[in-house]
């Protein structure tokens, strides 16, 4: 989703912009613009696709100025083009936004109505044009952005720049995030810390509501009622935005290898070493007193809780209800007492994942929030955080975050499973011990990245691909799916082994690949005839199983990829990695834009 970024430097304002433009790219993006004051007078260039286009522009039109505030626009109003793009600009101010400004229609009719007229087909041209008004009526740059911002309805991470200020960025937050970047004698303002992350260390998170006044030497925050605010520097962590490929072509290849790390972090936070107990602070919920789990997330965060409801209903024996988190809401699933929900996101800042939790705020007994960042909207609206370890997840694909979400909750089913006595400290620890395991095991599914590389070169060939599954491989199926599509841009679908009948049978055909994610385990022999169904239609099976799998399913498989022999209850995290970098490497032999795949956003935080 959009990136901002603002700057109150000692140097040139645009290279500085620009780079930190390029440390937002991997929310996804597809124009850029940046504005600057210099000598008093406001300017801006923008530019369609990527950042390069808007760097080319500079070199021949450059843009000077020690204040500046920059834009990556990830299209929801208009269309992706330069007249689109921000800055948006009245005469004297310049707006740059990410969010949705929902009531732009009727702001627009007004200033209409006024003759106003308006350049673009966006929502946020509305915030530049209103606040040029109060200006023209005589306010002040502040009093005149706060005005507007009081207007505006939806959501927005706004910044301002004007004409004559060369000293001055206002900044308003309603949602979307935004932090304020302390340094020495210069201010900053960006989306996140890891834009900011070059510049300074020292970052002030605005909470909802917050709106400021910037200058290279200080910061003013009002809250929602207009009250001085007194919001906390922190110290960012530098591993907490430390973003480089590290010699791979692809973040995406990178977070799939730290995968056995990050499990490790996982571990290292949440059991004791030598003991065979699962801790986590400040979750302060005793399983045996909860009747029900709610669960709701987004993308490959839902697939994660899908599969732990699997984990949570057969290990811990509580009932758990689930849905995507832009459904949840809408269905207003009544939330009675003795409910836990649970939220999961990898940014914490998904706009339709913090509505569900909003939703069961006052209604849930306690509400946990599963996060990568600590610092993000579901982390502090959550009455207890669980992270994820992670590290910055840079590609578009999740792939880090989605093996730490699923290690995360079944150390939590696990700990339910302990609080309500379904499963022995025996049988615990039983699971602790191949969790500790899990990053050796995961490395020799790793090695096999050559075996999925050949097999993916066949499989970029395809127009559609099936994935199928059963129990927790079948959320896998979905997935691997998903991981497909996103960024190869194949027809991908994730099914249940059992419902192949049911519809997709009718697709197989000598060039539909089909993935079957199949362990050797209890529910082995079922998918095996659904394999067998597929086979006998002259459908090309790709089997990710263990050796003993692979030998059973006999003949006529187009390829196999052997995983090492893993407990049932993890083979989820570890199939995961084949599915990924299957989806990795067709990505990269169909030479698609693997990091930042056409139309996809890191972190929605629109509706
Ligand atoms: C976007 C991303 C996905 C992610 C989903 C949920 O669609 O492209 O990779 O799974 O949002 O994001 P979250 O940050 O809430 O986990």
């Amino acid at each position: 989703m959009c990136g901002i970024i603002g700057v109150l430097g000692d140097h040139e304002a645009a290279p500085v912009l620009v780079e930190a433009l390029k440390r937002l790219e991997y929310r996804g993006y597809d124009s850029a613009g940046i504005a600057t004051v210099n000598h008093g007078v406001l300017d801006r260039r923008r530019a369609v696709g990527k950042l390069v286009n808007l760097s080319d522009k500079l070199v021949h039109e450059p843009l000077a100025g020690k204040a500046g505030i920059g834009h990556t626009r990830w299209a929801t109003h208009g269309a992706p083009t330069e007249g689109n793009a921000h800055p948006h600009r009245g005469r004297t101010v310049a707006v740059v936004h990410n969010g949705i400004i929902e009531n732009y229609r009727d702001l627009k009719d007004e200033l209409k109505g006024q003759g106003v007229t308006f350049e673009t087909e966006t929502d946020t041209e509305i915030v530049a044009l209103l606040t040029q008004r109060y200006m023209d009526e005589g306010l002040s740059p502040v009093d005149a952005a706060y005005r507007t911002i009081d207007r505006l309805s939806g959501a927005f991470a706004l910044a301002f720049l004007f004409d004559g200020e060369e000293d001055l960025i206002v900044i308003a937050r309603m949602g979307p995030p935004l932090a304020i970047g302390h340094g020495d004698g210069e201010m900053y303002v960006g989306s996140d810390a890891v834009a900011l992350a070059p510049l300074t260390d020292r970052i002030t998170y605005l909470e909802d509501g917050d709106r400021a006044v910037v200058t290279r030497t200080s910061v003013e925050i009002r809250d929602a009622n207009g009250d001085l605010a007194n919001r906390e520097i922190r110290l960012v962590r530098a591993e907490a935005t430390r973003v480089d490929k590290a010699g791979y072509r692809h973040f995406m290849a990178k977070e799939i290898d730290e995968q056995p790390t990050v499990i490790s972090e996982v571990i290292n936070a949440y059991v004791p070493a030598g003991a065979d107990a699962i801790e986590m602070p400040g979750i302060d919920v005793d399983f045996a007193k909860v009747d029900r789990l709610v669960m709701s997330a987004c993308g490959t965060a839902f697939n994660a809780c899908l599969t732990a409801k699997y984990w949570f209903e057969k290990l811990a024996r509580i009932p758990v209800e689930i849905d995507v988190a832009s459904e949840f809401r809408y269905r207003e699933p009544p939330v009675v007492d003795g409910t836990v929900a649970l939220f999961v996101s990898q940014s914490g800042e998904t706009a339709d994942t913090l509505a569900a939790l909003r939703y069961c705020e006052g209604k849930a007994d306690r509400i946990l929030g599963i996060v990568n960042v600590p610092e993000s909207s579901i982390a502090r609206e959550s009455s207890a955080v669980l992270e994820l370890h992670a590290g910055p997840e840079i590609g578009v694909a999740s792939t880090k975050a989605f093996t730490a979400q699923l290690t995360v909750l079944l150390l939590l089913a696990l700990k339910a499973a302990g609080d309500r006595g379904t499963l022995s400290a025996d049988q615990i620890a039983d699971r602790l011990a191949a969790l500790r395991g899990l990053p050796a095991v995961m490395n020799t599914a790793l090695d096999l990245g050559e075996t999925v590389e050949r097999i993916a070169m066949a499989v970029s060939e395809a127009r559609d691909v099936l994935f199928l599954g059963r129990g927790t491989m079948y959320p896998l199926a979905m997935e691997g799916a998903l991981k497909l599509k996103e960024i190869s841009y194949i027809h991908a679908e994730g099914y249940a082994s059992g419902e192949l009948k049911h519809g997709p049978i009718a697709l197989i055909d000598t060039n539909v690949p089909v993935v079957v994610l199949a362990p050797d385990d209890d529910l082995f022999d079922k998918t095996m005839s659904n394999l067998q169904e597929v086979i006998a239609r002259g459908g090309k099976v790709i089997l990710i199983s263990d050796e003993r799998g692979i030998g059973r399913a006999g003949d006529g498989l187009w390829h196999a990829i052997p995983m090492p022999k893993v407990h049932a209850d993890l083979a989820p995290i570890l199939y995961a990695v084949p599915a990924q970098q299957l989806a990795y490497h067709t990505a990269v032999a169909k030479g698609t834009d693997v990091d930042q795949p056409r139309n996809l956003a890191k972190s929605v935080t629109v509706e």
